[in-house]
């Protein structure tokens, strides 16, 4: 690519950053609109996010993505707050604007929208949702916002769980559990959607949240890790005739309304999902 005086700069701060997909798919959508940007990973340790962030808004970089661990502790070098990464109290998302910089949280958002595309409603559903870490919260939020009728929160450590539940019960009908078989197992059966935001499922070996076969046949099951792309849960829902969705879509539409807030374009969806697809799995398909 052809790189001027003009050429707008944007990045992802992290660390580590290394394993970060966003690089890729953030320059991927670039190129395909032809627009004059580029995207550039920044490693950040926690002790210099403070120079980072004003170094980043000296240089007037457009925007920025933020990952772990610093997506709560960036807010004290932020200027201004969207409603949902202020409610959320974390952003994955700055966008500069007259020297100003705007924190935003699309996490939520973009699993909203990964359910939509595939044709899953969330109005006046029941939810039952693992997790109570920072994906659970986004989740969480989004689900409720979305008009969930309630959402059923499961958690190994109940005092995270707890805290998750004062949060978000805020925000809309909330009830949480602990990690107990015979209390999912009650739970499963007044569920229309079933969503992991757990990291169980990541590793071969990992154990089972649950007992699957006790999944209800034909609901909708949602994980949020997309490597692998099926994990023990899906496949078992899917075996159980359930509409199963992958964590994929949710990182493309977190990154896709990232690109949104920051070019005012609509993000090129399938080029940022065929790139990730190629780099994750080996295809496009
Ligand atoms: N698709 C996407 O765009 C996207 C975005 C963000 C995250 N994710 C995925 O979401 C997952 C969670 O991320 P996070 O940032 O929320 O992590 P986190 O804050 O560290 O939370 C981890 C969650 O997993 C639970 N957990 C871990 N090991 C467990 C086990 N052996 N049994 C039961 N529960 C267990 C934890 O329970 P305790 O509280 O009991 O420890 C906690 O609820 C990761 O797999 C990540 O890759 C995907």
């Amino acid at each position: 690519m052809k790189i001027t005086g003009k050429t707008a700069v944007y990045g992802i701060i992290g660390y580590p950053v290394k394993h970060s997909l966003s690089p890729l798919m953030q320059t991927a959508a670039f190129k395909e609109l032809s627009l004059d940007a580029v995207y550039v990973p920044f490693e950040v340790k926690p002790e210099e996010l403070k120079e980072a962030v004003s170094g980043l808004k000296a240089l007037s970089v457009k925007g920025f993505n933020i990952t772990v661990p610093h997506k709560e502790r960036v807010i004290e070098h932020l200027d201004f707050l969207s409603e949902d990464a202020e409610f959320l109290g974390a952003v994955n998302t700055v966008k500069e604007e007259e020297g100003k910089l705007i924190g935003y949280n699309t996490d939520g958002e973009g699993f909203i929208r990964s359910l939509k595309e595939e044709g899953v409603e969330v109005e006046g559903k029941k939810v039952l949702m693992f997790g109570a870490g920072g994906a659970a919260k986004a989740v969480g939020y989004a689900l409720l916002k979305a008009g969930a009728k309630f959402l059923n929160v499961v958690n190994r450590n109940f005092q995270r769980a707890k805290a998750l539940g004062e949060l978000l019960g805020k925000r809309g009908n909330v009830l949480i559990y602990p990690l107990k078989e015979n209390t999912v197992e009650v739970l499963l059966k007044e569920a229309d959607v079933i969503v992991n935001t757990t990291s169980v499922g990541m590793k071969e070996g990992d154990p089972y949240l649950f007992d699957y076969s006790k999944i209800p046949k034909g609901i909708t099951v949602v994980d949020i890790i997309y490597n692998p792309p099926e994990t023990p849960l899906l496949k078992a829902a899917k075996e159980k005739g359930c509409k199963v969705i992958n964590g994929l879509g949710m990182l493309v539409h977190q990154g896709a309304v990232a690109f949104e807030i920051w070019t005012g374009k609509r993000a090129p969806i399938s080029k940022m999902k065929k790139v990730l697809k190629e780099e994750l799995y080996g295809r496009s398909t």
